[in-house]
């Protein structure tokens, strides 16, 4: 046994260890960092979606007490016992459900534990309007119940 021998033994190992000069496996590449994308918040569809019949109907028969954007302050309001309600406030109409605004809607203010002085209005307007004006007022206060 000369150096030479253990020298061509010794780099043969290697060689064979090294995986016969294959390219050593590779990691597989580290999945990309997580990236937190808000949900988008696209409110669920309607069954009873707004439409311009809706907006004019609030225009013609809420608006006087209400106000032409739902603030509360129509023309009417300042002779009114108690205010109209703000169909922009959140925080009051996320307690009301569907329901309820519906029936306050149809059957007047007492119906729901509410001033009479919200008329009802189920004798003028049918339950499909009634349904569309639900949806305006969440579209006014942008809100749904909680
Ligand atoms: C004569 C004035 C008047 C008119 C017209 C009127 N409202 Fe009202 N409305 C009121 C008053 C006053 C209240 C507040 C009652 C309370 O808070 O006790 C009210 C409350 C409401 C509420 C909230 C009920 C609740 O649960 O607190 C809704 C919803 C509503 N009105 C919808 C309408 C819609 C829709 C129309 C048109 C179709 C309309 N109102 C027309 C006076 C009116």
């Amino acid at each position: 046994m000369n150096r030479a021998y253990w020298l061509i033994t010794g780099i043969l190992l290697m060689t064979i260890l090294n995986g016969c000069g294959q390219e050593p496996e590779k990691e597989p590449p580290a999945p990309p960092p997580e990236v937190s994308v808000p949900p988008v918040q696209t409110p669920a569809p309607r069954a009873h979606p707004v439409t311009q019949e809706t907006r004019d109907t609030y225009q013609f028969y809420c608006a006087q007490c209400h106000g032409t954007e739902g603030h509360g302050n129509g023309i009417n309001a300042p002779h009114l016992t108690v205010p109209p309600r703000d169909h922009t406030k959140a925080d009051y109409l996320e307690t009301r459900t569907d329901e309820q605004l519906f029936t306050a809607i149809q059957q007047g203010g007492l119906s729901v534990g509410r001033a009479p002085c919200m008329p009802s209005w189920g004798a003028t307007l049918n339950e499909n309007t009634i349904h569309s004006l639900v949806s305006y007022i969440r579209e006014l206060c942008q809100c749904e119940a909680l």
